[in-house]
């Protein structure tokens, strides 16, 4: 079982993993996060995900009480702490009334058959602000996953202007023509984005980080989602639109397989 927790200054056990009322992260929904996968008793792309955490805290214009160097120990104590040599999930947060915490839960695990099958996606017409930052408040997007749900969804998917962004976790990716095509802008930077992006180019896969049309998606090969939480997830309906042949495509089978080797390495 996940009990140990770093909260400010010490270790504390879940029951006891609790902050004031008076937090700017209840009062206003201030703060940054991150969230990152441990497979095997190891964080993976660690490096990554605390980089990350860092920019969130400074865009955010907060300040950071740790070092890079002193969050990658405490994540790793932590996972030692919970006696853990398989996997878990650790959140990083500082809230906006400084307080950092380093919180360990179990791992999502989603039915084979949404990675066999693919899932359903909505549109949800609505921007983020700050789309690079790792924020504590997810308001938009809860009201988006909500909508998913009603419609019988499992991710809505952000459009504004006519233009596909990302989900409400997850970024988003389309081929056309054995092309991978993710948006540039107006996105946060996945970490699992990044990866599939590195193993594509080292595939010799043509990547390309563009504007996506929601125009576009009736002729697209192939769709999928892929985030921390949900690795790589292919998408087989968005709102009424089915996507290529129904099924999950070559090229994200074959991303999900490679995906899986360096989860697994
Ligand atoms: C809005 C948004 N986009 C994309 C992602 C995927 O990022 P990562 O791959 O680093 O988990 C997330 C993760 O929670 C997210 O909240």
């Amino acid at each position: 079982m996940v009990d140990f927790h770093y909260l400010d200054s010490k270790w504390v056990r879940t029951k006891d993993l609790k902050i004031s009322a008076f937090d700017l992260a209840v009062l206003r929904g201030y703060g940054a996060f991150d969230y990152l996968r441990v497979y095997k008793g190891k964080p993976f792309m660690l490096d990554l995900h605390i980089e990350r955490f860092l920019h969130s805290i400074a865009s955010l214009k907060l300040e950071a009480s740790k070092t890079k160097q002193e969050i990658e120990e405490l994540i790793l104590e932590g996972i030692k702490k919970n006696q853990k040599d398989g996997d878990l999930s650790v959140r990083l947060i500082l809230t906006g009334s400084g307080v950092f915490m380093v919180m360990y839960e179990e791992s999502t695990v989603y039915p084979d058959k949404y990675y066999e099958n693919g899932i359903k996606a909505v549109t949800f017409r609505e921007k983020r602000v700050r789309p690079d930052v790792k924020s504590i408040n997810y308001e938009t997007a809860m009201i988006a996953a909500n909508f998913a749900k009603e419609k019988g969804a499992f991710e809505a998917i952000f459009v504004d202007d006519g233009k596909i962004y990302e989900g409400t976790n997850s970024n988003f990716f389309v081929v056309i023509d054995k092309e991978l095509i993710t948006p540039k802008f107006g996105v946060l930077k996945g970490v699992t984005r990044q990866v599939i992006l590195d193993l594509a180019r080292k595939r010799s896969i043509e990547v390309i980080e563009r504007d996506i049309e929601l125009g576009e998606l009736s002729s697209v090969d192939e769709v999928f989602i892929a985030s921390t939480r949900k690795e790589i997830m292919p998408v087989i309906q968005v709102d009424d639109i089915k996507i290529g042949n129904g099924q999950v495509g070559d090229m994200t089978n074959k991303l999900m397989e490679e995906f899986r080797k360096l989860t697994k390495k």
